[in-house]
C-alpha cells in the first residue's frame, strides 16, 4: 500500500485547539491554554521505501483521547470525520452518512506555509461538508509524489485528487486518467477568469481537469535585508553588483549564496542561469523544443560557466539540504543571498519573517523583464461517480477570488485570476504578477517544475547539468555535446499542442 496520512486536525479545530508547526513543516496541537501536544496525524505503511512523518509514540494515545473527547461532545461532525478517515485507512466498516464526503488529496506540500495555505482550502470545504484527507509524500518539487501517484493509479488505488503540475496534466490527460469537468468552467465562466496561459494549461484537449491554485516565479533573487542593510549593500541587477556584495559578505564570513545539491534546486539556478545569459525564445528553443543548436550554442556554454562560477560564492562541499533548511539558512543570516521559487517567501513569512524587514527580493541579474513560472494545479482523477461532487466542490472552491487571496498570500506565489486584490499583495508578488500580467511574451515555463517539458527530458537534461555542476573536472563543452547528443532521442511534441510548447 502507498504511504499516506489523515489529517485530523478539523477534529481538533472544532474542540478548541489549534495547529502549529515548526518550521520544519512538524504540526503540533496547541490548547487554548497554550499547552503544546505532539499532532496527532496517523500514518499507514508503506511498501513504497516513503518515510512517514509525524509518527511518534505519543499518537495512538493521543488519537484515543480526541476521538473520545470528539464522541462523547457529541459533535455529529467531528465523529463523521473519525469515522471517514477511519473508513479510508480500513479499521472502520460501515456507512458514511450521505451528508459527508471526504477526498484524499496526494500533495508534497510538507512545509509551514505550504501546509497552511492548504488548511485555507481544507477549511473551505469542511464548511462544505466535505473533509480532506492528506496523502502527503514530502519531497521538494514532487519527485515522490509523482512516482507514487502513478504506482497508487496503476494499483487501482488512486486518490481522489492530486497535485499534478505542469505538461504532467496533458500527458495524464491523454490517458484518459483525469475527471473532466468542463461545466464547473462554463458555469464558473472560467474562460474569463484565468490568465490565458492559465487555462491553456488546465484543459488540455479542450476539456477541463484540472484546478489552478496559484503562480510561482522562480527567477528571484532573495536577499537578508539586515545584512544588505548593515554593510551597506543595494541589491544586484546586474552579475557585476552581484559579484561585488558577495565578495563583501565572504570576506564577512557570510556565505554569499545558499544553494544545496539536490537535482531539482540545483536545475532551478540553471534555468534561471539560462534565461539571464539568452531570452524568452531561446531558453525555448533549449528546454522546451529541445533543439540540439540550442544545447551547442555560446549562450548555453555562458549559463554553465556562471553556474560553475557562482559556486564560489556557495558553502563548499554543497550539501543536500531541502529547500526549507536553505531558506532557513538565508533568514538565519548565515547566508545572504538565495535564487529560489517564491514559496521560499511564504515560509519566511510563515516562520514570522516578514517581507521588505527580514528579506527582500528582487529578479535574477538580467531576468527583470521576464517570469519565470510554474502553475500550482490540482488534478481529479477520473473514479468513480461517486465522488465527482465533492472533486468539483474543491475545484469551484480553489478560484473562489477570497480563497485565491488568502492560499497565495500565504504560499507566496500570485492568483491565478485576472484580476486579483492587489492591496492584499506584498511587493514580491505585486511585481511578480505585474510581470506575469503582461502577457504570454514574458511568461517563460520552468524545466524543474515541469512546465516546459515532459518528465524524461526533464530528467535526462537535469542528469547532466547536476554531473556538471558536483563535478568540476567535467568542461563546459562536454556537458554541451552530452546535452546536444541526447537531444535527439528525447520525445519531441508537436508544438502547440499545450500551454508550454506554443511559442506565443
Ligand atoms: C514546486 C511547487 C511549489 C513548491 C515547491 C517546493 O514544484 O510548485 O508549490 O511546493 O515545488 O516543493
Amino acid at each position: 500500500m502507498a504511504s499516506y496520512l489523515l489529517r485530523r486536525e478539523h477534529i481538533l479545530l472544532d474542540l478548541g485547539y489549534s495547529v502549529i508547526r515548526d518550521k520544519e513543516g512538524s504540526a503540533k496541537v496547541q490548547t487554548k491554554q497554550k499547552k503544546v501536544l505532539p499532532y496527532v496525524e496517523f500514518g499507514i505503511s508503506t511498501s513504497m521505501g516513503c518515510k512517514l512523518p509525524l509518527y511518534n509514540w505519543l499518537a495512538p494515545i493521543l488519537l484515543s483521547l480526541v476521538n473520545f473527547v470528539a464522541l462523547s461532545s457529541a459533535q455529529a461532525q467531528a465523529q463523521l470525520t473519525t469515522q471517514s478517515s477511519a473508513q479510508l485507512s480500513g479499521q472502520i466498516q460501515g456507512p458514511i452518512p450521505a451528508a459527508i464526503q471526504s477526498v484524499q488529496v496526494l500533495h508534497w506540500w510538507k512545509s509551514a506555509s505550504e501546509h497552511k495555505a492548504i488548511d485555507v482550502l481544507a477549511g473551505r470545504l469542511a464548511q462544505e461538508n466535505i473533509v480532506w484527507h492528506d496523502a502527503i509524500i514530502p519531497g521538494g518539487s514532487g519527485i515522490g509524489a509523482g512516482i507514487v501517484l502513478k504506482s497508487r493509479i496503476l494499483a487501482g488505488n488512486a486518490p481522489e485528487i492530486a497535485q499534478l503540475n505542469g505538461v504532467m496534466i496533458s500527458q495524464w490527460a491523454n490517458l484518459g486518467l483525469l475527471l473532466e469537468f468542463d461545466t464547473v468552467a462554463s458555469s464558473g465562466k472560467w474562460d474569463k477568469l484565468f490568465f490565458p496561459t492559465v487555462w491553456e494549461l488546465i484543459q488540455p484537449r479542450g476539456h477541463l481537469v484540472a484546478a489552478p491554485l496559484g503562480i510561482h516565479r522562480i527567477n528571484t533573487l532573495f536577499y537578508n535585508k539586515k545584512i544588505f542593510s548593515k554593510y551597506n549593500l543595494a541589491p544586484p541587477e546586474t552579475w557585476d553588483e552581484f559579484e561585488s556584495a558577495a565578495e563583501l559578505l565572504q570576506k564577512k564570513g557570510i556565505v554569499p549564496l545558499a544553494q544545496s545539491s539536490e537535482p531539482w534546486q540545483i536545475a532551478t539556478l540553471f534555468e534561471t542561469l539560462l534565461l539571464s545569459e539568452s531570452d524568452a525564445t531561446f531558453y525555448r528553443a533549449a528546454f522546451v523544443t529541445k533543439e540540439s543548436r540550442a544545447f551547442n550554442d555560446l549562450r548555453f556554454f555562458r549559463a554553465l560557466q556562471r553556474l560553475r562560477f557562482l559556486k564560489k560564492f556557495m558553502q563548499l562541499p554543497v550539501q543536500e539540504q531541502s529547500w526549507i533548511e536553505v531558506t532557513h539558512l538565508l533568514a538565519s543570516g548565515d547566508a545572504g543571498m538565495l535564487v529560489m521559487g517564491d514559496w521560499a517567501k511564504g515560509e519566511l513569512n510563515a516562520w514570522g519573517v516578514p517581507t521588505d524587514v527580514g528579506f527582500a527580493c528582487v529578479a535574477v541579474p538580467n531576468t527583470a523583464n521576464y517570469h519565470l513560472y510554474d502553475v500550482d494545479t490540482l488534478v481529479m482523477l477520473a473514479k468513480d461517480n461517486a465522488s465527482r461532487a465533492s472533486q468539483e466542490k474543491v475545484a469551484q472552491l480553489a478560484v473562489s477570488p477570497l480563497l485565491q487571496a488568502e492560499y497565495n498570500q500565504i504560499k507566496g506565489s500570485i492568483s491565478v485570476l485576472r484580476n486579483p486584490d492587489l492591496s492584499k499583495m506584498d511587493s514580491c508578488s505585486r511585481s511578480s504578477w505585474k510581470m506575469f500580467s503582461r502577457g504570454s511574451a514574458v511568461q517563460v515555463p520552468s524545466l524543474a517544475h515541469r512546465m516546459a517539458t515532459d518528465e524524461i527530458s526533464k530528467d535526462a537534461i537535469i542528469a547532466e547539468i547536476v554531473r556538471f555542476f558536483m563535478d568540476d573536472t567535467i568542461s563546459v563543452a562536454d556537458t554541451q555535446h552530452r546535452l546536444a547528443a541526447i537531444s535527439h532521442s528525447l520525445p519531441k511534441r508537436k508544438a502547440g499542442n499545450d500551454a508550454q510548447n506554443t511559442y506565443r
